[in-house]
This record gives structure tokens, C-alpha cells and sequence, in this order.
């Protein structure tokens, strides 16, 4: 017979970014260990609304780690305790009944809350319009092997960009830094030749947008590397910083 577990929840419920907020306990039955944490999250709910609650908010989409909508705090770690792992994608196998897990969402000024675990990532979405694409319309999909490029270039481009633009990196950070997210999106085109033409430009504008959106500047911690669910390194913010060296001493394209 399926063993099922009991887990105790405290989760910061905040109804609006102008309300307060504060933590409310909940506790959670006959949870299964097959069951995703936003599965269990959505039995929580289903208690609450039959009791005639407000449900936990929280945001989802794929539910299968590769469109970055998830992501909350899990005792402290964004993401919860399982490296390279969404949270969605994370399983109540990993806890043990009776376990007792707080929930917070990312805290940053560039992420103002939106209601409880909820955060407004759109700062995100202003960083890549300001230069996170290739501006230059080159007309339908070249055939794959029309440009040659070598294979250890390719495997760190799209090592890149495999970021899905979580947030995890920006709520790890002690200086809500968005470094890690800037650095993999521009590692990602300034790697490739497509992405050469307009490099100089890309990385002053994308970083003068990661600075006006709020976001902090990085002091090399590694926090962000250690939770981010793609497990972007944090070598590529190195990248970054010498793209942004080098944009200093070219001429403007
Ligand atoms: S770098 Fe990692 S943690 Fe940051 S937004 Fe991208 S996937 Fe999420
Ligand atoms: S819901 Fe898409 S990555 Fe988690």
C-alpha cells in the first residue's frame, strides 16, 4: 500500500505588493511521495478552497523545468534543496512525513510581489528587449550546417542558453544581483557567429537595463550558480565582464 505523509507548511501570504504580509501555518495530508511540490500545493489549495480560503498563489506553466514560470523560496533555497531542480520538477519523495517547510517568494526590488508567492519578473523581459536578440532580419533558417561553427563553441552556447529566466539566481544573491541571468543570455549570442554584429552594443545596453531595473551588481559569491535549476556557471559572468571590457575600447557599431 502507497504510504502517504503529513507536512507542515508555513507560507508568506501577502494579498496585494501595497498590503502586509506575514507567515500562516498549514498542514497538508495525505500527501504522496509521487507527487510534484506544486502537486502538493495544489491539494493545500483544494483544502482551502472547500473551506472557503484565499488559495496560495504561485506561479506555474510547464510544470516540466523548461519555462522558468515556477519559483519560490523552500527553507531558504530558492528552488528547494535539490541542485540543478525546479520546483516544480522537485517530488515530495525528497521530504519525510511531518516535515516542516517554509515557503517565501524571491525578494528583490526588481521583483516587487505580486500576491504571496508571486513575484513580477518582467524586469527580466526589459533586459532581453534591450538586447538580448539579433536585430538583423537574414531571412529564413539557414541550413544547420551553413555555418560552421566549432563543436566546443556550440556546446558553451547553448549550455547558455539553457537559462529559462527563473529569478533563482536574483533571490540567492545577497545583492539581488541579476548578474548570472544578463551573463548567460549574453554569452549565449556573443559566442555564435550570428551574434557578432551586434555585440558591442548588446552588452552596454542589456547592462545598462540590468542597473536600471534595480538589480545589484555582483561581488563574486557564487550563490547564484549553486541554485540556478540549469545550472548556468558562474564563468559566464566572467564572459560578461569582458564583453563588457571589451565594448569599452570598440568603436559603437
Ligand atoms: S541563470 Fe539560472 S537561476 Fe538565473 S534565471 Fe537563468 S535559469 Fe534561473
Ligand atoms: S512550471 Fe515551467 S519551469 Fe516550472
Amino acid at each position: 500500500m502507497e504510504s502517504h505523509m503529513r507536512i507542515f507548511l508555513k507560507v508568506w501570504r501577502q494579498p496585494s505588493a501595497s498590503a502586509s504580509g506575514r507567515f500562516v501555518e498549514y498542514t497538508v495530508e495525505h500527501v504522496s511521495p509521487d507527487m510534484s511540490f506544486l502537486e502538493m500545493l495544489d491539494v493545500a489549495n483544494e483544502g482551502l478552497i472547500a473551506k472557503g480560503e484565499d488559495p496560495i498563489a504561485f506561479d506555474s506553466d510547464c510544470r516540466e523545468g523548461i519555462c522558468g514560470a515556477c519559483g519560490f523560496v523552500i527553507n531558504g533555497v530558492p528552488h528547494g534543496p535539490d541542485r540543478g531542480t525546479t520546483v516544480c520538477q522537485l517530488h515530495m519523495r525528497r521530504f519525510r512525513d511531518n516535515d516542516r517547510l517554509t515557503l517565501e517568494p524571491w525578494r528583490a526590488k526588481a521583483f516587487p510581489l505580486v500576491k504571496d508567492l508571486v513575484v513580477d519578473r518582467s524586469a527580466f523581459d526589459r533586459i532581453i528587449q534591450a538586447g538580448g536578440y539579433t536585430s538583423a532580419n537574414v531571412g529564413g533558417a539557414r541550413d544547420g550546417n551553413a555555418i560552421l561553427i566549432p563543436k566546443p563553441v556550440v556546446e558553451q552556447a547553448m549550455d547558455s542558453a539553457a537559462c529559462i529566466g527563473c529569478g533563482a539566481c536574483v533571490a540567492a544573491c545577497k545583492n539581488a544581483s541579476a548578474a548570472l541571468f544578463t551573463a548567460a543570455k549574453v554569452s549565449h549570442l556573443s559566442l555564435l557567429p550570428q551574434g557578432q554584429v551586434e555585440r558591442t552594443r548588446r552588452v552596454v545596453a542589456m547592462i545598462e537595463r540590468h542597473d536600471a531595473e534595480g538589480f545589484g551588481s555582483c561581488s563574486n559569491e557564487g550563490e547564484c550558480e549553486a541554485v540556478c535549476p540549469k545550472e548556468i556557471p558562474i564563468t559566464n559572468i566572467a564572459r560578461l565582464n569582458r564583453e563588457y571590457f571589451r565594448a569599452m575600447f570598440v568603436v559603437a557599431e
